[in-house]
């Protein structure tokens, strides 16, 4: 069963009206690897007609670039310099009725690269390094030039947007999310990678405040983007969402 825990105020919805103009909507989807952040937030996304935002990308587009650039990515400072002299920009593209953000490195967005197991390696060393997560950081809440989003990630409740009144966290078991890479024939130590995300000392992986705690194990994405969209269009404000 699914396991759904609601710990937020309902003071925040008077509080976004006020703002709306001003400040765009964020939805945090945070979460541990293969818990289903990306497909839901996805759906979720298209549902409600905001842009997606996902952040792991960003990390992995720094991890390659290290790589292309043969900078040592347990070399801390190395990275961190890498990491201060990339010249990179957002943007926004559609694809498949999806606005999606894309950070691009001189002009190119490496959507394949990305994912090779090399790339997959190299970015838990990356991602724990304090000067880029402070880039990141920036970086990402700077999409908010592109509209009201939904963001996936690690620390986008606790760290990127940790004022946003919307906040949730997917998990499932060990079992489950090793058995679903596996189905998507990829071969994966979560354990490893789960303990890398929530023992780093920068931002590490955990349960933001206030965020609704969505366990998935026995759920389709079907049902798990139901249960996210179905507590939003209670919650968000009349008006700022498609559907
Ligand atoms: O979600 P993903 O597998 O694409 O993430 C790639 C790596 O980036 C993973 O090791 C966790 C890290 N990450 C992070 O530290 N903070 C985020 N907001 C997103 C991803």
């Amino acid at each position: 069963m699914a396991e759904f825990t609601k710990t937020n105020s309902e003071n925040s919805v008077k509080k976004l009206n006020l703002n709306l103009k001003k400040h765009p909507i964020v939805i945090a989807i945070d979460g541990t690897s293969a818990s289903g952040k990306s497909t839901n937030s996805k759906l979720v996304a298209k549902a409600l007609g905001y842009v997606y935002v996902d952040t792991g990308a960003m990390y992995r587009t720094l991890a390659w670039h290290c790589l292309k650039k043969n900078v040592d990515v347990n070399d801390a400072k190395a990275v961190a310099n890498a990491c201060r002299r990339w010249k990179t920009d957002l943007c926004c593209v559609e694809k498949n009725h999806l606005r999606v953000v894309h950070l691009l490195v001189d002009g190119y967005f490496p959507e394949k690269e990305i994912r090779t197991p090399e790339t997959a390696a190299a970015v838990s060393h990356v991602a724990a390094v304090p000067k880029v997560r402070d880039w990141m950081k920036k970086t990402q809440r700077d999409c908010i030039q592109f509209g009201h989003l939904v963001m996936e990630g690690r620390d986008i409740g606790t760290n990127v947007f940790p004022e946003t009144d919307y906040k949730f966290y997917l998990d499932a078991t060990l079992a489950e999310r090793s058995a679903r890479r596996a189905a998507d024939g990829v071969n994966e130590n979560l354990a490893a990678r789960d303990r890398r995300d929530s023992e780093r000392a920068a931002a590490p992986l955990m349960i933001a405040l206030g965020a609704r705690v969505i366990n998935n194990s026995n759920l389709t994405s079907a049902e798990t983007s139901k249960l996210l969209l179905d507590d939003l269009r209670a919650r968000l404000p009349a008006g700022s969402f498609l559907q």
